[in-house]
């Protein structure tokens, strides 16, 4: 659905996008994650058509988005990471306004209107001032704003950031009904784990390069092996340990009140022998498993703890 190659940016001598290549499929909901001024903002408004490139070539849907940029306003929705100010606006007024902006006739905009209004589960603020809803409130419109012209690529710029937990579960049911409507999504974050549970790839952007790529699933099943594993003991904890120093599949040791953690550099049936073992020699192992895979810590040594 989107594919971009050597796309480069330039701010007078500065380069904010270093020859990025990017591959996006069909359906997928694509985090775009990165520290602040990684570039993230800068491809998306390339991607919508609102900022030019240097050189690079960027594809949507087959289309050469650098050379036919009204052909790919009609495609994407975007929301961007700064929401206006809309004195004296109505919800649906917005809503109408945006549309009128597209050819749709008025009755067109009006029913897609509600539909969206629905979706994003604001039709009881339809006839509220903009102005005067939430902000979580005014990035869910956001998003109705950008769906108006059933585009098939949504793209949205920080859109969690500032949102109270509340707010940011609901955003995220919005994304999800999104996702199961076949959208292709494109959702930046400088927190990862604010994406994790919305998007099947992500994309690592550092300093205008891309870092690391892939499904999430993937990124988080090989960072497994690196995730301790924590052993509950309920008896013989000084035997357990000799044993774990003389395993050489255990990396580190420490000891927490009746758990041991330990660094295990195997997989799972090496786990499961050493399980047997413990158990072989008298331990009285009440749990034993590795600790969650957890995409923060993963993001942390990709960047090198930048964020
Ligand atoms: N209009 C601009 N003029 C000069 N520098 C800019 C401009 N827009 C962005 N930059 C710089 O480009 C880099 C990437 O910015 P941006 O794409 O906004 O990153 P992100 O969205 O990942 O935070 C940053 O270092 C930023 O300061
Ligand atoms: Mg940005």
């Amino acid at each position: 659905m989107v594919e971009i190659h050597n796309l480069t940016k330039t701010y007078g001598r500065f380069r904010a996008l270093n020859n990025l290549n990017l591959h996006i499929d069909r359906g997928d909901v694509f985090g775009f994650v990165g520290p602040n001024g990684a570039g993230k903002t800068t491809t998306m408004r390339i991607i919508c058509g609102l900022l030019q490139a240097d050189w690079g070539e960027v594809y949507i849907d087959g289309i050469d988005a650098l050379n036919h940029n009204d052909q790919i306003k009609r495609k994407v929705g975007y929301v961007p990471d700064f929401f206006g100010v809309y004195d004296n606006f109505k919800v649906m007024e917005y809503m109408e306004f945006y549309g009128s902006m597209y050819d749709l006739d008025a009755k067109t905009v009006h029913s897609t209107s509600l539909g969206l209004l629905d979706l994003v589960n604001l039709s009881d603020k339809k006839d509220d001032y903009v102005d005067g809803l939430s902000r979580g409130m005014k990035q869910r419109l956001c998003v109705a704003r950008a769906l108006i012209h059933n585009p098939q690529l949504l793209v949205l710029d920080e859109p969690a950031s500032g949102l109270d937990p509340r707010a940011r579960f609901e955003l995220k049911e919005v994304m999800k009904n999104l996702g199961a409507m076949g959208k292709t999504i494109i959702i930046s974050s400088h927190i990862l784990p604010e994406l994790g549970e919305m998007c099947n790839v992500i994309g690592v952007m550092e300093k205008g390069n891309l870092i690391a790529n892939g499904k999430v699933d993937e990124i988080t099943r090989t960072s497994r092996h690196s995730n301790p594993l924590r052993i509950h003991i309920a008896d013989k904890k000084e035997t357990a340990i000799q044993i774990l120093k003389q395993t050489p599949l255990v990396q580190k040791i420490s000891i927490q009140d009746d758990s041991v953690i330990i660094a295990f550099d195997g997989d799972d049936a090496e786990m499961s022998q050493l399980l047997s073992t413990l158990i072989g020699a008298g331990v009285k192992v009440s749990s034993f498993h590795r600790e969650e895979g957890n995409l923060e810590t993963l993001f942390m040594e990709i960047t090198g703890g930048a964020k």
